[in-house]
């Protein structure tokens, strides 16, 4: 084991250089000696507020930290869903949803899988029931628990703590990267040095030999991780890897960003993410105790930094003089190998798309676990570097196709952000994807509905994160459906007349749920003791 890795170098304190020595601390056991360099003067990016529910299966768990824990010392809350309001109407972008026949214009991306019924998931009973117009609700509502739980603004848990449905996280990005760098540093042995890098040695073969500090120092080691942010300045500044940029898919290439506060006991805490539909692009808006982090995420092409300031402003009633804004341009797309030489890169140093589904932080833990998978010794074995950089293409491009389907089966055509939208080139893995939808097949149908079988093996998940569930509720909430039911069930009567007890036990399950449930308000306040 003479070739063993001893030394790591991570480049970078945000949430991606503090989740890397944390994750890479507790999987080396030890027997690595790990250095986080990070300049102070040089800000983290301190959005990345919402999550999605593997957080605590594939990264907090690993770690061996308890939820409750993390959750007080990051002024979590709990996100049930993506709520998205008006995505199908026309018009400015207000919080409030517009109607759309009769019916507020959203939709629920809710967690979770989707009951089977004789072999077939729900969603396709439910497209089978509107094609025969025997019902007219929408899939969200017909098909999963939550929705009402969510109008409700109720919680997750029970009082005494007991789950009662899947979800995930909102927090504070600060407050995580500073709670993992005590983690990192007490717990793990982590070496913190705040210190910017000026300089980088590379030998003879373009391996990186050492980073040099402002102040003097040489850090030399086996194998360096670029958690620089959008600079890359390792993988792409030192070693020259291209950044292949996407814009050709995802229109959006900048945000506003703010906190607002709010008034919890009045109006509630929402258990999910609201997506609000904006003329150029769309609003996040994450609630916490107290505020809600707020940003507009808009194509630099389609409105300039003050139209967005001023339509970000009025959408919250802020005072654009004296408001704290927070404006960022990021890059869309991802390295062309995310792996070169002894430099991995992670986080935003390696892919982005922008935040509709809440990907960022569950790329950088995705990619953590793929790189102790794949973990090299100094030999650096290429058949290690060229299967991780395979399955950080595949995570990347898959959700990339995915999110860029929102804007294009969104039926809005008010503006040129949304008809620039409609012209742009779906990859081909999509287009796949979508002739399977459309002639009534599932898309990745998972080969459980056990959602606690499934969630708990990250592998799969991993293999087939976006399926059947995610595809039919963000198209159908879209207005976008298959051409015609599955032609199978033709062929079977039997299963059409018992599958209503599947949906009598999905209202059966929201009434009882909106009896018990505390409001999340309540949940939260206990449990931070507030
Ligand atoms: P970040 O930029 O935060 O950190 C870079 C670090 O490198 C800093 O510590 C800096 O000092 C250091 N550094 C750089 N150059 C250096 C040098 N020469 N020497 C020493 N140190 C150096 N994700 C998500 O999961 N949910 C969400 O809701 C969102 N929302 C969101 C909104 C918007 C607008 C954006 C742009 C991004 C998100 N994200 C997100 C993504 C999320 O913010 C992101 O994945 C994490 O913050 C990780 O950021 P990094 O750590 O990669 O870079």
């Amino acid at each position: 084991m003479d070739n063993a890795i001893r030394k790591i170098v991570i480049l970078g304190g945000g949430t991606a250089g503090w989740m890397a020595a944390s994750y890479l601390g507790k999987a080396l056991n030890h027997t690595v000696d790990i250095t986080v360099l990070a300049a102070p003067d040089i800000p983290t990016l301190g959005v990345g507020e919402a999550t999605i529910p593997n957080l605590q299966t594939a990264f907090f768990d690993f770690l061996g930290i308890a939820e409750d824990e993390w959750m007080r010392e990051c002024n979590a809350s709990y996100k049930m869903a993506v709520k998205f309001i008006n995505w199908r109407t026309g018009g400015d972008g207000v919080p409030q949803a517009r109607d759309l026949n009769g019916r507020p214009d959203h939709f629920y991306h809710v967690f979770g899988l989707l009951p089977y019924h004789d072999q077939l998931p729900l969603s396709h009973y439910w497209f089978y029931k509107r094609w025969t117009q025997q019902s007219d609700e929408p899939f969200d509502y017909a098909c999963y628990k939550e929705p009402p739980i969510l109008d409700a603004k109720l919680a997750p848990r029970w009082m005494d703590g007991t789950r009662a449905t899947n979800y995930a996280w909102h927090f504070d990005a600060h407050l995580v990267a500073d709670y993992l760098r005590r983690f990192a540093t007490e717990k793990l042995g982590v070496r913190h040095i705040p210190d910017q890098m000026v300089h980088v040695t590379q030998s003879e073969n373009g391996f990186i030999e050492s980073l040099t500090t402002k102040s003097g120092l040489v850090l030399t080691a086996d194998l360096f991780i670029d958690c620089s942010g959008f600079r890359g300045a390792l993988i792409n500044r030192a070693l020259g890897e291209p950044f292949l940029d996407m814009r050709d898919h995802l229109l959006c290439d900048s945000a506003v960003a703010s906190v607002v506060p709010h008034d919890d006991e009045a109006n509630g805490v929402e258990p999910y993410t609201s997506a609000i539909a904006m003329k150029a692009g769309w609003t996040w808006k994450i609630p916490m105790l107290g505020r809600f982090g707020s940003g507009y995420v808009y194509s630099s092409r389609f409105a300039d930094e003050e139209e967005a300031v001023r339509d970000f402003c009025a959408l919250w009633n802020l005072d654009p003089e004296t408001t704290s804004l927070n404006k960022i341009r990021f890059r869309v797309g991802r390295n062309r190998r995310a792996w070169v030489k002894n430099c991995v890169s992670i986080g935003t140093s390696s892919c982005f798309v922008e935040p509709l589904e809440s990907t960022g932080i569950y790329f950088i833990y995705a990619a953590l676990y793929q790189l102790v998978k794949h973990f090299p010794d100094r030999n650096f074995n290429p058949v290690l570097i060229d299967r991780f950089n395979r399955e950080i293409e595949l995570m990347f491009d898959d959700t990339r196709d995915f999110i860029q389907a929102h804007f294009y089966f969104s039926p809005r055509m008010d503006t040129p952000f949304w008809r620039a939208n409609k012209r742009l080139q779906l990859g081909d893995n999509m287009r796949d994807k979508m002739e399977m939808y459309r002639a009534g097949l599932g898309i990745n149908c998972p080969p459980t509905d056990d959602a606690q079988v499934y969630y708990g093996n990250f592998e799969e998940e991993f293999r087939n994160f976006w399926n059947n569930s995610n595809y039919y509720c963000v198209l159908a909430g879209l207005g976008h459906v298959p051409e015609a039911p599955t032609p199978r069930l033709n062929h079977m009567a039997s299963s059409l007349a018992s599958v209503d007890a599947v949906f009598d036990k999905v209202k059966k399950e929201q009434r009882e749920l909106l009896q018990t449930l505390p409001t999340c308000y309540e949940f939260l306040r206990k449990q931070h003791g507030r």
